[in-house]
């Protein structure tokens, strides 16, 4: 492939009024083959959450792009991550979503590995006539490069050349503090997750959770569902939202250094929150500022692969690439651990009712995505137009809403929800063209 620059994918020229995103860079399969050796192979991605694995031997499975990863607690209670592919024929060695085991025995030829990633047992060993030269390599599982937590999100990275963690999260670790810090004792997954795929690129999903604009055409059924149960008939344990009181309020966006963005509302219904009964504990623990701002409605883009959505009610999203048109989604529920039955149920209500694959939302938002990939495939359009909303007020550095939270954001803005910005997207693409730009001069990614 002889890839144009990046800037022709991602026509940033802010100061001329121009932000656009080339189609290419959704549907061409050599840009996908490079999206996985520039960005997901040379940078930060989200794989679990600690408490996915509390106990020795337990374990969850994770992608990097296209790299199955096995993320262990070891024997010692350590947190490991390997390659989840067994080195002798490289074979997927566990195939389930998480659990727990001693020993990780490949399907294929039965070797077999401890939760250190170590092999343990090569079957008829003794009898295999092995070369010394085979004795003396490693059979064990192959270690990714970086691993590093925080607040109980793990992260890992396939390239050793990248940031420390919390410089690559810079201000965004407080966004990971108003979901992680709603629970005295810590936050879980509530068990169970919500999963599918789309035939559509992984970029919908990174620029869906951003974008308000769509909410008012995409979810219109939700909105007309919600608003009849709300006269008593139906699902009332989930708290339904009045949508039209959102629509009037204040938000806004900061974004980051490395892609990552948050966009805010002002939630009208914070007695619709589940935390809003225990909201004086969370208060003496984070404060008040922090307290008001885990009951605003935040959108929070961690680029390049996960999302933690807390407008409807709060839950992790990761993002798989498998093809330039097919993405696996994963979304799980987060809640404080030792919450009340009531609160729990009322969360879990909330949760399904958007974000279940058969939610009243989240079909309409693949269904969309699909249909776009579609239309990816026709021609002469070139550029897409959907990057432009906003781009007259977005200010450089905090703004006093930044400020407010302590933060130091690259870009903020502030307007009313109805202004439906897009320039929430912008973060990520430019890290996109940044790491691809980077590729493609045979660069590193960070230097
Ligand atoms: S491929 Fe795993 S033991 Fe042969
Ligand atoms: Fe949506």
């Amino acid at each position: 492939m002889n890839p144009r620059e990046a800037n022709f994918y991602v026509d940033d020229r802010v100061s001329e009024g121009v932000f656009r995103v080339h189609r290419d860079v959704f549907s061409d399969p050599e840009i996908f083959e490079l999206e996985m050796k520039y960005i997901f192979e040379r940078t930060w991605v989200y794989l679990a959450l600690e408490n996915q694995i509390p106990k020795p031997n337990d374990f969850v499975t994770a992608w990097i792009g296209r790299n199955p990863i096995l993320v262990t607690r070891t024997p010692a209670g350590k947190i490991a991550a390997h390659l989840n592919i067994c080195p002798h024929k490289g074979v997927q060695l566990c195939p389930v979503e998480q659990g727990s085991t001693k020993f990780h025995v490949c399907p294929y030829h039965g070797w077999a590995f401890d939760a250190s990633g170590k092999n343990v047992d090569i079957k008829d060993a003794k009898a295999a006539n092995y070369p010394a030269a085979f004795n003396a390599i490693s059979h064990d599982l192959m270690p990714i490069a970086r691993l590093a937590s925080y607040k109980g999100m793990i992260f890992g990275s396939l390239s050793p050349d990248v940031p420390e963690l919390e410089t690559f999260l810079g201000d965004m670790k407080t966004f990971i503090d108003l979901a992680m810090d709603q629970g005295p004792h810590g936050m879980e997954i509530v068990p169970g997750r919500a999963t599918y795929t789309y035939r559509g690129n992984w970029k919908m999903q990174m620029d869906n959770a951003m974008d308000q604009y769509h909410l008012t055409s995409t979810h219109v059924s939700f909105m007309d569902v919600q608003a009849k149960r709300r006269s008593g008939s139906g699902n009332t344990e989930a708290r339904q939202f009045d949508w039209d009181k959102r629509l009037s309020q204040e938000g806004g966006m900061f974004s980051f250094p490395y892609g990552h963005t948050c966009l805010w509302l002002n939630q009208p219904e914070v007695e619709k929150r589940p935390i809003y009964p225990v909201l004086d504990e969370v208060r003496s623990r984070v404060g008040d500022t922090r307290a008001q701002w885990m009951l605003k409605g935040r959108n929070s883009l961690f680029f390049p692969n996960m999302q933690i959505a807390d407008s409807t009610t709060l839950n992790v999203r990761t993002f798989r690439p498998i093809a330039a048109n097919l993405t696996e989604m994963r979304v799980h529920c987060i809640a404080p651990i030792g919450e009340s039955p009531e609160r729990r149920t009322w969360r879990l209500r909330q949760f399904e009712d958007f974000f279940n694959p058969t939610g009243l939302a989240t079909p309409d938002d693949t269904a969309c995505f699909e249909a776009m990939q579609r239309g990816y495939a026709a021609r002469p359009y070139e550029y897409l137009q959907g990057y432009y909303r906003g781009m007259e007020i977005v200010q450089q550095g905090p703004d006093a809403t930044a400020r407010e939270l302590g933060v130091n954001p690259a870009t903020s803005l502030r307007a009313p929800f109805d202004s439906n910005c897009e320039t929430s997207m912008h973060a990520a693409y430019r890290e996109w063209s940044r790491l691809m730009g980077a590729g493609f001069a045979g660069k590193k990614a960070f230097e």
